[in-house]
């Protein structure tokens, strides 16, 4: 898909489908006034009818309307004018997209773009269009032999009046297609069957990626995992007849030497349970569970793609968790690449045993920051549900940076607190400490758990496990948190 921005009449453009909006009450926005008035009426008159009253999420597609140059007009609900910010903005934009999306039309101009949004210039409203637009039209289909009806829609010309920050609005276009290249990345990863994305297919992706884009890739087997003492992590694939892999992913845009930013993917390409053996009811979702992977591995392409001036490196421990013959047991006790003792009292907290290991391997890079994305908790769904990515950090300022980040690409965390009276959560009879910790606060006792291996280093930690994938009619990967994450780098390199 394409994005441009330009400026001019809606009632002139000769394209496919002229998309204006209409408030709450009937009230026309500028753009659909100057179609009003060239058609003699024409919207007022079908507004009168009753046909399209504004209502949030609504839309009314018109053919052939007179003195209109465009093939078609879109009218799309904006809602009440007084509550027109972010989020509704989204909302119309992706309302319109869907319905583009069922038509013929090839290419399309968005009257939206101009309207006044609370608190976001130009630039923020174009590139939230083109990424909302794009994952309106993304369609997985990979494992399907009947193809759904193509989509015929390949251009978008964003409206924009005047010339003031079209060149910002430009780039933050540019930057949104590197991102929505990216989140594409991640959620056809996510989407994949487990069968058909092992930890051994998952980093042949990776690698080819790094191949396409200019990324350093290397990629550790079972044996090179032994040797660094990644204790915690062979544990859990020990249950597997599929090998595990530690991809290493390395962005090399800042200067020779400068502190990297450290990426750490969770990449549990399925997640039974071990032998803490899940209940089969909606088990098929835990094919998600490498979602953390596969966000961070979406994140470096949308890097390279922008050619941030930073350095980046990513790092995904990739395994199955399987309750094998050889699957580890409740009660055994291994010792994690940082020399701590970990006694595994349920295996399906395997997300962090895994995610330890590759922390303390994050240490050799003295990294200026490290953030791991998980889909870490059943208990981070229970709190914040699938709207917020829940947040902890050893570092207020950091926690803040992503917070920030998270508002400006519209895909949003929640700071959570890690303080120290949580940590009593983790006592062990046998080990240094244990694998979980009681129920209450599972996402908070999850996080101190990480935090006991990232003490070397400012960290943040980032739970997934509401926000990467969603469940009933819509299911499939969401892509979160890429666009964050390129937004905190994009951030970093400015
Ligand atoms: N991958 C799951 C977390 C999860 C569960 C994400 C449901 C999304 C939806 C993780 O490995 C897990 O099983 N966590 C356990 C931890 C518990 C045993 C302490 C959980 O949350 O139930
Ligand atoms: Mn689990
Ligand atoms: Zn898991």
């Amino acid at each position: 898909m394409e994005f441009s921005i330009k400026s001019g009449s809606p009632a002139k453009a000769k394209t496919g489908c002229v998309v204006v909006g209409v408030f709450e009450g009937r009230k026309l926005t500028p753009a659909a006034a100057e179609l009003d008035k060239a058609s003699g009426g024409f919207l007022t008159e079908i507004l009168k009818r009753g046909d399209h009253d504004g209502h949030k999420g609504s839309t009314l597609l018109l053919q052939a309307v007179r003195k209109v140059a465009a093939e078609r007009v879109l009218l799309v609900g904006l809602g009440k004018s007084s509550e027109f910010a972010a989020g509704p903005y989204r909302a119309a934009v992706t309302a319109a997209v869907k319905v583009l999306k069922a038509t013929g039309t090839v290419e399309a101009s968005l009257y939206l773009t101009d309207l006044p949004v609370k608190g976001k210039d130009l630039a923020w409203k174009a590139e939230q269009a083109a990424l909302a637009a794009a994952e309106t039209v993304y369609r997985f289909d990979r494992t399907k032999t009947k193809h759904s009806r193509k989509t015929h829609l390949k251009k978008i010309v964003l409206h924009a009046e005047g010339v003031a920050d079209v060149e910002a609005a430009t780039k933050a276009i540019a930057r949104a297609s590197a991102i929505a290249a990216g989140v594409s990345m991640a959620r056809d990863l996510g989407n994949l069957p487990a069968n058909l994305c092992t930890p051994s297919i998952l980093a042949n992706e990776a690698e080819a990626m790094a191949k396409a884009h200019g990324l350093r890739c290397q990629v550790l087997g079972e044996k090179e995992i032994a040797k660094l003492g990644m204790g915690c992590f062979l544990a859990v694939a020990q249950g597997s007849r599929e090998p595990p892999r530690f991809i290493i992913l390395e962005h090399d845009g800042g200067k020779k030497g400068e502190a990297p930013v450290v990426l750490v993917g969770k990449g549990v390409t399925f997640d039974t349970g071990g032998i803490s053996l899940k209940p089969s009811a909606e088990m098929d979702e835990m094919k998600f569970d490498m979602c953390g992977a596969a966000s961070v591995i979406g994140a470096m392409k949308a890097v390279a793609l922008m050619k941030l001036p930073v350095n980046v490196v990513a790092l995904v421990p990739a395994t199955e968790n399987m309750p094998g013959g050889k699957a580890v047991k409740p009660g055994d006790v291994v010792t994690t690449m940082s020399g701590q003792t970990v006694e595994i009292l349920n295996t399906d907290a395997e997300g962090r045993l895994i995610l330890c290991d590759a922390l303390t391997y994050a240490e050799r890079y003295k990294p200026a920051a490290v953030i791991d994305v998980a889909t870490l908790t059943g208990a981070m769904v229970i709190s914040l549900g699938h709207i917020a990515t829940g947040l902890f950090a050893n570092d207020d300022d950091l926690a803040r940076e992503l917070v920030a980040a998270g508002d400006a690409a519209w895909d949003r965390a929640w700071h959570l607190p890690l303080w120290e009276e949580y940590q009593d959560a983790l006592k062990s009879h046998f080990a240094d400490i244990p694998n979980i910790g009681p129920r209450a606060g599972g996402a908070i006792t999850a996080a101190c758990f990480l935090s006991r291996f990232t003490k070397a280093y400012k960290w943040a930690h980032l739970d997934i496990a509401g926000t990467a994938w969603k469940s009933g009619a819509e299911k499939g990967a969401t892509g979160r948190p890429v666009a964050q994450l390129a937004h905190f780098l994009a951030r970093r390199a400015a």
